[in-house]
């Protein structure tokens, strides 16, 4: 009974400790849904191999020709004895390959089961998988079980391509070897290129009673497919010890390639743990040649430099709105809103000028320079005078003046288009007048000339364009400043008065008691420059001139070049006239067809507009009458006129005007109203 008892008490204690002693030694399962502590104490690293703080295994960084190896540190109790059979085995893990190029990289990963974990470093000019040796001889290769995810071609291996998966058995000799690729729900194979970068998972199963060995693959988060990729028989039980350890090796060759390991798990007896693939760490961050720049931090640089960018480019903007605003400001004062019309903008004007460039400069005067234009909407062309530091005062009056003059366009005036005032700045809109100014057509004979026609044409263009002033137009307007540039030609050839008052502005005003003579050298009466006031017969003087200049093609005051002599052209024709035909002063290159009576009449009314005596010159209406042929011109011999002259004691001639030094075509100098 005792005896019983103690055998029933020794079954149940041995039972006991045999289940003791099962529990001690129960590893047969472990998972890793990522490689975190305190997990990773149980991993033991080697060569480069390392685990990142995202919980990665990286086995290899991308330094080239390394190796790098990761085994589970407890070992694993394959077989009941030494010489049993082998238990069925299960494991599964999740990897990336990335590589520098697709066709160039590390070697692969293997899964390896291996007596020592401890396995010796491949000398890493060698490639395999860091793990076995071309010639055999490394220790410990014999007992060795592996699934080799090949990314390398090597004639050594009886690889079959770059892209392979296979499974090695004691040593070298890859038992059976395919190209990467899983088989759908629908029977398709899909390749998968190993090295892509992308993460995969693998099935490795070894069945203990079969002998089946099973290695699968498929893409990430994708079912474990149902027909494994490569299969193979062999009884591991010759190849394997009782206690092995499982890990993976990897290795660098003359391309770097990263190899990481997401997750992994193993089962002896029975069916890997399936991977928690919500769980497993996030793919790192890229890496740029081993340099160690996170995507985030080039996300961040890039981002910065769009920002700063576009921060600059809108500084830059406010910078040039505001300036450009400021260059083109428009103060309109009280008395503008009347011309508000009239009143163009300045912008509108830079623009037209293409910013008042040199290219577009017509020619420069005593007020200011001209520049043609194009205005941007209406495409016209226009012709902007500029004057500047002109005084304030009279301002009004003259624009007031002139807009009322332009908007009553008279056909031999050239048509004011508007005016713009900037800081101390007038600037005066034109039509512009192709042909340019009448000066350019009469002295030089080599260029373009005119003929009788034409000039007798503009020479009653003109008068008709003063008499508008002077009479009929409901003030007497003042031209001030008549001569050869300021007669403008229009595209048929047509005489346009110009510049009409603006003498007057910078004349100052209409102040009698002006101290200023303004006009143009040649041009001024003797009673004008006497008195300082212009008046209509100031202008018909300049006007008399300005046919003894059509007539005759000379500039008004013709400087000797040995003596430095001026002559008058009044005088020099006066001569002509006096030694006996008038018609000798007449222009050599005017040609012969001309009514030769009326070039005559032309130089004496020239002569006669330009009379010292005020009173003895004609009203521009008299002059319309003259020129159209309405009225004859008194039969005057130059005795007569010059008897006027001599009468009134007041013939001028070099004495008089020669005091003023000659030159500069335009003369803003100050007399004394006393002289
Ligand atoms: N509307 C226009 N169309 C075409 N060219 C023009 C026009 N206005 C002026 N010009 C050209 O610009 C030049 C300069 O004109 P500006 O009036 O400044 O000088 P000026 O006539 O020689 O002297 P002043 O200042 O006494 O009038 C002129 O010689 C003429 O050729
Ligand atoms: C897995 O291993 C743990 C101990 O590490 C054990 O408690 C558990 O029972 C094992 N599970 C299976 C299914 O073997
Ligand atoms: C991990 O390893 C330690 C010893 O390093 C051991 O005590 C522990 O049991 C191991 N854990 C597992 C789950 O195997
Ligand atoms: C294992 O087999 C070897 C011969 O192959 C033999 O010598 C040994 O005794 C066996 N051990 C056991 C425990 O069966
Ligand atoms: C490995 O096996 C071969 C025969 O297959 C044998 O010649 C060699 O000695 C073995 N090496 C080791 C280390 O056991
Ligand atoms: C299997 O792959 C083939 C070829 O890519 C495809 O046409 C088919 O839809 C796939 N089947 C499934 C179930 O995804
Ligand atoms: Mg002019």
């Amino acid at each position: 009974m005792f005896v019983k008892l103690l055998t029933i008490v020794f079954f149940f204690v041995s039972l006991f400790s045999q289940l003791l002693k099962s529990s001690s030694q129960s590893l047969d399962n472990f998972t890793y849904n990522g490689f975190h502590p305190p997990l990773t104490a149980n991993l033991t690293l080697q060569g480069i191999a390392s685990v990142t703080p995202e919980g990665l295994l990286q086995l290899t960084d991308t330094t080239r020709h390394k190796t790098g190896q990761a085994f589970y540190n407890q070992p694993i109790r394959f077989k009941d004895s030494p010489n049993g059979t082998v238990f069925s085995f299960s494991t599964t893990f999740v990897f990336s390959i990335k590589a520098m190029f697709r066709t160039l990289s590390g070697h692969g990963i293997a899964f390896v089961v291996a007596p020592n974990f401890v396995v010796p470093v491949a000398d890493s000019s060698f490639e395999h998988l860091g793990l076995f040796n071309p010639n055999m001889a490394r220790k410990g290769t014999n007992d060795t079980f592996a699934v080799a995810l090949n990314t390398i071609h090597n004639a050594e291996h009886s690889d079959i391509n770059d892209n392979t998966i296979g499974i090695d058995i004691a040593g070298l000799y890859s038992g059976k070897s395919l190209p990467a690729g899983y088989w759908n729900e629908t029977g398709q194979f899909i390749d998968l290129t190993l090295n892509s970068g992308d993460q995969m998972q693998v099935w490795v199963d070894y069945d203990g009673l079969t002998h089946q060995i099973d290695v699968t693959i498929a893409p990430f988060n994708h079912d474990k497919p149902i027909k494994p990729l490569v299969s193979s028989v062999r009884d591991l039980s010759l190849v394997l010890l009782q206690d092995m350890f499982v890990g993976f090796s990897s290795e660098t060759g003359s391309a770097w390639s990263e190899h990481l390991v997401f997750g992994w798990s193993f089962r002896l007896k029975g069916k890997a743990p399936p991977l928690d693939l919500q769980r497993l760490p996030k793919f790192p961050e890229l890496q740029y040649g081993g340099g160690a720049i996170s995507r985030l931090a080039v996300l961040f640089i890039v981002m910065l430099i769009i920002t700063l960018c576009f921060i600059f480019s809108i500084i830059f903007r406010v910078r040039f709105f505001l300036r450009r605003r400021k260059k083109f400001a428009e103060k309109l004062e009280d008395w503008e809103t009347e011309f508000k019309k009239n009143r163009l903008k300045f912008k509108d004007l830079y623009y037209a000028t293409k910013g008042f460039k040199e290219k577009n400069l017509l020619g420069s005067g005593g007020f200011g320079s001209v520049y043609k234009g194009v205005m941007p909407k209406t495409e016209n062309e226009i012709a902007v005078k500029r004057v500047s530091d002109q005084s304030q005062q009279g301002l009004k009056e003259f624009v007031s003046e002139i807009v009322t003059i332009g908007r009553m366009s008279h056909r031999n005036l050239v048509p004011l288009l508007g005016y713009c005032r900037r800081k101390k700045e007038l600037l005066l809109v034109y039509e512009y007048m192709p042909n340019g100014s009448l000066d350019k057509y009469l002295y030089n004979s080599s260029e373009a000339t005119l003929n009788w026609q034409q000039r007798i044409t503009i020479i009653k263009g003109v008068a008709s364009a003063l008499f508008f002033l002077h009479d009929d137009w409901e003030q007497v307007v003042i031209h001030r400043d008549i001569k050869a540039s300021n007669v403008l030609l229009d595209a048929e050839y047509n005489g346009r008065l110009g510049d009409f008052g603006l003498a007057r502005l910078c004349g100052h005003g209409t102040d009698i008691q002006t101290t200023h003579v303004a006009g143009t050298w040649g041009y001024l009466a003797p009673d004008l420059m006497r008195t300082g006031k212009a008046t209509t017969a100031t202008d018909v003087f300049a006007f008399g001139v300005l046919l003894l200049e059509v007539a005759c093609g000379r500039h008004p005051i013709e400087i000797d070049n040995e003596s430095g002599e001026r002559t008058l052209l009044k005088d020099s024709v006066f001569g002509v006239w006096s030694e006996g035909n008038i018609l000798d002063a007449k222009d050599p290159n005017l040609g012969t067809v001309y009514d030769q009576r009326e070039v005559e009449m032309v130089l004496k009314l020239g002569l006669l507009c330009s009379h010292s005596n005020p009173q003895a010159r004609p009203s521009m209406r008299q002059v319309l009458h003259y020129l159209s042929g309405d009225a004859m011109l008194p039969d005057l011999s130059p005795l007569d006129l010059l008897g006027s002259e001599m009468m009134l004691g007041t013939h001028h001639g070099l004495s008089e005007i020669g005091m003023f030094t000659g030159g500069s075509s335009m003369v803003d100098s100050v007399l004394s109203v006393g002289r």
